[in-house]
């Protein structure tokens, strides 16, 4: 079956959960869809969890466009989305010619980190059939801004700052929402608002659909923030079973739990 952004739609006004997971080579990106995960994300995260930094700053197009086309190579039937990393999309003729290179190299859709700065490129780009995924609340580009990895969305005013942004992109025309590590409370009131997908990272359980880097899902990150789940740890068949145990606890929402989530 081929997941398109209709199918994740459909998906939303039935109030299934759809899973997503990042990768970045073809094995990986087989064996996901094999175990029935709809989205797949080629991350920046590339930048921490392959590359070594100790963010995704580093993170280059070229870098981007590498994993994107070997990720190409082995999917079969999951949504391709593909980051823009850091500094890519910081001018209009800038945006519109590097997501034109992820589009060519096998990406079904882009994702830009922010809120209403990002509007306009989201407009540009889906007027001219490039769709768009919006990540809010911490987004890693932004680190140095925001000082540190940190929970964002917490006061009142950065609350209802979240939600104007989420729906200005929405009638800017994003596609779908992302939105990592925000009180749950907050991701519902944003899920609810929005008429498109919202997935979610640490942002609780009231959302259309899940996401977690893979190299959390299978407990190898040095670093394991409360969103995490090992899924191995429960497996007794090795790396499938783990990635088939995560695709059903999304699925039946016994992931995350509220010892996963923010409030
Ligand atoms: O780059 C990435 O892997 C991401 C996830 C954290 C959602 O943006």
């Amino acid at each position: 079956m081929t997941v398109t952004l209709h199918t994740l739609q459909e998906m939303k006004g039935k109030g299934e959960k759809f899973v997503c997971i990042t990768a970045y080579d073809a094995l990986f990106t087989t064996l996901f869809c094999k175990s029935g995960v709809e989205v797949i994300l080629v991350g920046d995260s590339l930048g921490m969890v392959l590359q070594g930094h100790d963010s995704t700053i580093p993170v280059t197009m070229e870098d981007m466009l590498y994993h994107m086309a070997c990720v190409k190579r082995g999917n079969q039937g999951a949504l391709l989305i593909a980051d823009l990393p850091f500094m890519s999309y910081a001018s209009e003729s800038q945006t519109l010619e590097n997501a034109a290179r992820l589009m060519r190299a096998g990406a079904n859709m882009v994702k830009l980190e922010g809120g209403a700065w990002i509007a306009e490129s989201t407009r540009q780009l889906t007027e001219r059939g490039i769709p768009v995924c919006a990540h809010m609340g911490l987004t890693p580009q932004s680190v140095n801004r925001l000082g540190g990895f940190r929970v964002q969305g917490r006061n009142p005013q950065q609350a209802s700052h979240l939600i104007e942004e989420a729906l200005m992109l929405e009638e800017y025309g994003a596609n779908l929402l992302l939105l990592e590590c925000i009180p749950s409370s907050l991701a519902k009131t944003i899920s609810k608002k929005l008429s498109i997908p919202v997935i979610g990272i640490g942002a609780g359980k009231h959302v259309d659909g899940q996401i977690m880097v893979m190299h959390d899902v299978l407990g190898i990150s040095p670093i394991t923030p409360k969103f995490v789940k090992n899924f191995l740890n429960e497996s007794d068949k090795g790396i499938p079973g783990a990635i088939e145990n995560y695709v059903s606890a999304v699925k039946s929402g016994e992931f995350p739990a509220a010892e996963h989530s923010y409030d």
